[in-house]
């Protein structure tokens, strides 16, 4: 990571095309990069990310591979191809799958950035222990990002109040992507456990990725450089 580059990931999380561009109309790629999700994805296309990356952008396609390591490997080659800068899939797909797709995508040519989703935040301890995860989240979580951190993978999507800890246990490198973050002033919308931007960079994060903070903002541009503002100054 350099000094300059973008921190923040910009959350595109819209039902139509038109209200995406929408957006990114007002914004360029120095002040931050873009995360399409599987709702645009589903119905839009990759048509619709070489789009984004045609206007500059850097794109983070977040679909969250979870499949045998053979067809992890292929999708990631996939989106390489289409030119994205990162990806992700689930470390509970174990480390066979990571290290496949992290070989695939060492022999492409762009290089793009591979994280791991570790476990959910959605996911209650209940429903941790039904689905055969033995001791806390934050244990599962600490676990799961070390086997990602073992198998080769760039960083892991994380909370912000996990950030801490990954840094310390898992060194200056890895890259640790949080959403869950809002500005002092912005509403909670559904997250609950959330750090504003700054705290979340001095806690370790590397890229934050925000949503409605931004796109649900009465001039999102303005809310975009708000935030930029608050970061600027806190060394990486
Ligand atoms: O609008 P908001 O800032 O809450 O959007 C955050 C983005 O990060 C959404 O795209 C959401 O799906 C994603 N995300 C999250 N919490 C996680 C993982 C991903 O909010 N634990």
């Amino acid at each position: 990571m350099s000094d300059t580059e973008p921190r923040i990931i910009v959350a595109l999380d819209y039902p139509s095309e038109e209200a995406a561009w929408r957006l990114i109309e007002q914004l360029n790629a120095d002040m931050c990069r873009l995360k399409i999700g599987k709702e645009m994805f589903t119905r839009l296309g990759p048509d619709f990310v070489r789009r984004v990356i045609g206007r500059g952008f850097d794109v983070f396609l977040d679909l969250k591979y979870h499949d045998i390591p053979n067809t992890v490997a292929a999708a990631c080659e996939a989106a390489a191809d289409l030119g994205v800068w990162m990806m992700n899939v689930h470390a509970s797909g174990g480390r066979r799958m990571m290290e496949s797709a992290m070989e695939r995508l060492a022999r492409h040519a762009s290089h793009p950035r591979l994280i791991a989703v570790t476990i959910l935040t959605s996911l209650s301890q209940e429903e941790l222990t039904e689905i055969g995860f033995p001791g806390t989240p934050e244990e599962n979580v600490l676990r799961l990002a070390a086997l990602a951190h073992d198998s080769g993978l760039d960083g892991v999507v994380c909370s912000p109040r996990e950030a801490a800890p990954l840094r310390q246990r898992l060194g200056g490198d890895f890259l640790l992507v949080t959403p869950g973050v809002r500005p002092a002033s912005a509403s909670l919308d559904d997250q609950t456990r959330v750090m504003t931007p700054a705290d979340a960079i001095s806690a370790g994060s590397s890229y934050l990725v925000v949503g409605r903070p931004i796109t649900a903002a009465p001039d999102p541009l303005a809310a975009l450089q708000a935030i930029n503002a608050e970061i600027a100054d806190i060394p990486i």
